[in-house]
């Protein structure tokens, strides 16, 4: 059966399924920004079961008895032998990630373990990204931050064109702080990022370079950035969205770019793991097989790429079968994936939508949990008050609200690490 068609009809059955919820949401009423804390949450009716993933035509592989990590509250069925896009006539049956919601506490009582507490257990960093000035002055930001997370990226405090505002000056005052903030908390780093289309100093983006001086240009910024966190930094997204928006470096220095840029990284730090890191590629598509086929061949010409990164910008519930299957594709390349950007914009408040992020991030931290190796979990922010999504209107795509109270989707996050 051709993918299209498998596609379409497996998001057919789970239309579907999914209108099978068993009555209306009950009406819950929670006025936003008050004082008053989240309503007890009643029982939201459990989906039903996300279609099994009937995939056809036999394969040539060997039938691969389904890994099972159950958690408090489902069970994730995820084959693990998914290192090659395979089908087969069995049923790969994935359970709906059904979540009971439960109470967000408001205030979340400090004797409660914090999310970092929860994920170490998992062997997992989880994370949010971090804006220097607000770590500076705004404690209730920067209380949060430390007590919640493992790890923390900078939003944009590391990126070329505030580092590199002119061509005999680096300023790492910004990233410093965040670093900084780190290693004060007991935190591990993602560096993002090193190659990008967006954030290039005007210098650059209006100068003239010849071939050998550009390839000197951005061989001299890698190696001085990533030699300035040497042993800070323990994952460096250093191409960011470059197969879909190919940056500058493209047409100045020729089509090895990509591949000189992480070697040049890994001269500068042999220890930090190197990431190719993108958006809408979470989940098997024509951009996840390019870049799954990118990544394939440069390990096998010995380039040193370690991880890709799904950023993971989602607009609602995503097939988990084919983000598992997608991880686990990497995965068997020998790469660890990280699920890095993590948001979900509400289009506008209502109960049910907040219930909604929360089962999305629950499922997605499922899978994450369920894979072979994706030991970082990354919010893109984490309070509704500062997302970078939050451009003309407020669109709460966070864990926080704007009040830093835990949402329902702090809570489902929490359940299934293991909080009570
Ligand atoms: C965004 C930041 O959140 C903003 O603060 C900044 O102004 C622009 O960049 N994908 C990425 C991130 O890889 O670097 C982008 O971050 C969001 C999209």
């Amino acid at each position: 059966m051709p993918k299209l068609l498998r596609t379409s009809l497996s998001l057919l059955i789970m239309i579907i399924c999914l209108g099978c919820t068993a009555g209306p949401l009950p009406e819950a009423t929670r006025l936003r920004n008050t004082s008053t804390p989240y309503p007890l949450a009643t029982k939201v009716p459990v989906p039903t079961l996300i279609p099994t993933a009937t995939v056809t035509s036999v394969s040539t592989l060997p039938v691969v008895s389904t890994t099972v990590a159950s958690t408090a509250t489902a069970q994730v069925f995820v084959a693990p032998d998914f290192g090659k896009v395979y089908t087969q006539t069995a049923q790969a049956k994935l359970t709906a990630l059904a979540l009971t919601p439960v109470a967000t506490r408001t205030p979340w009582p400090s004797s409660a373990p914090a999310l970092r507490d929860l994920a170490a257990k998992h062997g997992l960093y989880i994370g949010a990204a971090v804006q220097a000035g607000l770590l500076a002055k705004e404690p209730a930001y920067s209380d949060t931050a430390a007590r919640q997370f493992n790890l923390i990226v900078p939003e944009y405090e590391m990126k070329m064109c505030i580092i590199w505002p002119a061509r005999d000056r680096f300023d790492f005052s910004a990233s410093d702080a965040i670093v900084q903030f780190a290693v004060d908390h007991q935190q591990r780093l993602r560096g993002h990022n090193l190659v990008w289309t967006d954030c290039l100093p005007d210098w650059i983006s209006q100068g003239h370079f010849s071939q050998a001086d550009a390839t000197a240009m951005l061989k001299q910024y890698i190696s001085a950035v990533v030699g300035h966190y040497r042993g800070k930094i323990q994952y460096w997204d250093v191409l960011n969205e470059t197969i879909d928006r190919p940056p500058v470096w493209q047409s100045l220095i020729g089509p090895d770019y990509e591949t000189l840029a992480l070697t040049w990284a890994h001269a500068a730090d042999p220890d930090a793991l190197l990431f190719y890191n993108d958006y809408d590629a979470e989940v098997m598509n024509n951009k996840a097989d390019r870049i799954y086929a990118m990544v394939k061949a440069w390990r096998a010409a010995g380039v040193p790429i370690h991880g890709v990164g799904l950023q993971a910008h989602l607009k609602g519930p995503i097939d988990y079968a084919s983000l598992a299957q997608n991880i686990a594709r990497l995965n068997a390349l020998g790469l660890q994936v990280h699920i890095t950007e993590l948001d979900l914009p509400q289009d506008d408040f209502a109960p049910a939508q907040d219930e909604m992020q929360g089962q999305v991030y629950a499922n997605v931290l499922k899978v994450c949990l369920a894979a072979k190796n994706c030991p970082v979990f990354v919010f893109w922010g984490f309070t509704d008050k500062y997302s970078y999504l939050n451009q003309n209107t407020q669109v709460f795509p966070l864990i926080f609200d704007q009040d830093y109270k835990p949402k329902p989707a702090y809570a489902a996050i929490y359940q299934v690490l293991g909080g009570k």
